[in-house]
């Protein structure tokens, strides 16, 4: 089973026995405003279940749990984009507002480029972020992605338009980071 060691905790995948905790520490307003609407709120037991059905099990998941004192309490994830955009991979993650702070993201974020550029045919890893979400802009150059450009009023969120942040990694600026 893949995992991956963190100093509070640790990335593993999503397994059956996770919806409970998956469920509560998910269902954040705080949370949910900085993420896409796909993302429920509130976070019912029977969402938890449909994201456990789809994401346990894989041999190389593209979601990954975030454990911290034995408990699933956030994600971090990609999809794969597809036709002229398929060697894009788009990263994503949120963490239960009780371990905000930490550092948890700031260490997982990289674990996860690294995870993503060792597996999958990817050439740059890309994230969205809102205007506003400072932690994630911090986490995002801190693991060494670069600040790449803003899209005005690409967003809405809560019925106001919201500027949107992408930040990027190339393969080989990867590689230069790792020499
Ligand atoms: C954004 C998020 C993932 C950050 O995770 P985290 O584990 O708390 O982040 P870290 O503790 O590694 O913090 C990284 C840096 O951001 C700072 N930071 C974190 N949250 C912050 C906030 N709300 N405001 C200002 N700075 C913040 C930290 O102080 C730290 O700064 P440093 O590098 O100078 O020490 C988490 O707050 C979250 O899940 N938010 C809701 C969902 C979300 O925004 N997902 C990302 C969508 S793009």
């Amino acid at each position: 089973m893949i995992t991956f060691q963190l100093s509070l905790g640790r990335l593993r995948p999503w397994r059956e026995g996770d919806e409970d905790s998956l469920a509560r520490h998910a269902s954040n307003r705080r949370i949910w405003n900085n993420v896409r609407d796909f993302f429920p709120y509130p976070y019912t037991p029977r969402d938890a279940h449909s994201w456990v059905r789809s994401n346990k099990s894989y041999q190389q998941p593209n979601n990954l749990a975030i454990e911290i004192d034995g408990q699933a309490v956030g994600n971090i994830g990609f999809t794969i984009k597809d036709d002229i955009y398929r060697y894009n991979a788009e990263i994503g993650y949120w963490l239960s507002e009780d371990y905000w702070g930490q550092g948890i993201m700031s260490e997982a974020v990289p674990v996860m480029t690294d995870y993503i550029f060792k597996n999958f045919q990817v050439n740059r890893i890309f994230a969205c972020v809102l205007d506003g979400n400072v932690g994630s802009m911090r986490v995002l150059e801190a693991s060494g992605y670069r600040h790449e450009s803003v899209h005005l009023k690409a967003a809405v969120k809560n019925n106001q338009y919201l500027d949107e942040h992408i930040f990027a990694m190339l393969r080989s600026e990867f590689r230069e980071l790792n020499r």
